[in-house]
């Protein structure tokens, strides 16, 4: 197939995608495709002058944040008539925006985090519940402007003038505990990872690093909590219409005397996961046996516009 790859992109996650779209792009060659590689930062008239004159089979969307995963560019293709991986433009649009996707969460009984909508005067002005709590932009990835705020914190990153993330935040209580996330591909769940920072939280950092976080697969956790995590992962990935491969992200709070309050959190699903060689998707599918060079042509086969 002919095949356009769409990366970079000016979100805050650019340089993610950077990485993401020259993997795939490789791997896609190295199936056979013809490849080309095309920069969102060069604008979409540009983008719109390359895909008449090429008139490629499939986009193949590496793009992740802004633009690129929130239904934009999902929506730009559909009136191409493009084919595209990964989720349309109203799955996308839904899982983007983390206050209107925890809605749909809650309509199919999925927990999350209690969330409230808050912005950045009324934080400084008074802790809205109490510590220790998640402070999060509401359209955003990769853990940027995540702000953890515990008991003697007062530096905060969100009173500062520099603070690139927009007023609106969601704030969440922090859930104690570990960190686990689930693949699906299409209707399957591939299996449940456990992420272990070696320090702090799983930021961005530790995300992109090599060597800051241990990944654990399959999570070493209860046989009963690992099938509820991938049903909540399904679950959550039909909730919002997600097609392709999407990736959805959980707390679990294991300590026995939590009681009731106690057990797995979705966070939030993820209809561009990270394709880097650090990215936990790809190393799910080659858990399951699908290589990576597989796993990105799935992908281009089941695009749609
Ligand atoms: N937003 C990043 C790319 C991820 O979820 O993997
Ligand atoms: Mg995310």
């Amino acid at each position: 197939m002919k095949i356009l790859v769409l990366y970079g992109g000016r979100s805050v996650e650019r340089d993610v995608s950077l990485v993401s779209g020259k993997a795939c792009a490789e791997a896609l060659e190295n199936k056979g495709h013809q490849v080309t590689l095309f920069d969102l930062q060069e604008g979409v008239p540009a983008l719109l002058a390359d895909l008449q004159a090429e008139r490629p089979d499939v986009v193949f969307n590496a793009l992740h944040g802004r633009w690129g995963e929130d239904g934009n560019v999902q929506g730009l293709l559909n009136l191409m008539e493009v084919p595209y991986t990964h989720s349309g433009l109203l799955a996308s649009a839904l899982a983007m925006d983390k206050v209107m996707a925890k809605r749909l969460f809650a309509e199919a009984g999925l927990r999350c985090p209690e969330g409230l909508i808050s912005d950045r005067q009324s934080l400084l002005a008074g802790d809205p519940v109490p510590r220790p709590f998640v402070v999060k932009p509401v359209r955003e990835g990769s853990s940027m402007g995540v702000v953890i705020v515990r008991h003697g914190d007062n530096d905060l990153p969100f009173s500062k003038q520099e603070w690139g993330f927009g007023e609106e935040v969601l704030v969440e209580p922090y859930i104690q505990g570990r960190e686990l996330t689930v693949a699906v591909m299409e209707d399957q769940p591939l299996a449940v990872t456990e992420l272990r920072p070696r320090q702090g939280f799983y930021d961005y950092e530790a995300k992109y690093t090599d060597g800051k976080t241990d990944h654990l697969v399959p999570a070493p956790v209860d046989p009963a909590i690992y099938d509820q995590a991938m049903d909540m992962a399904l679950a959550a990935h039909r909730a919002l219409g997600c097609r392709g491969v999407s990736r959805a992200d959980f707390r679990f709070d294991d300590r026995a005397e939590a009681g009731e309050a106690g057990g797995l959190y979705l966070l939030e699903v993820n209809t561009q996961p990270g394709m880097t060689p650090l990215s936990l998707v790809p190393e799910q599918a080659a858990h399951c046996g699908i290589p990576f060079p597989e796993l990105v042509h799935w992908l281009a086969e089941h695009a749609q516009c």
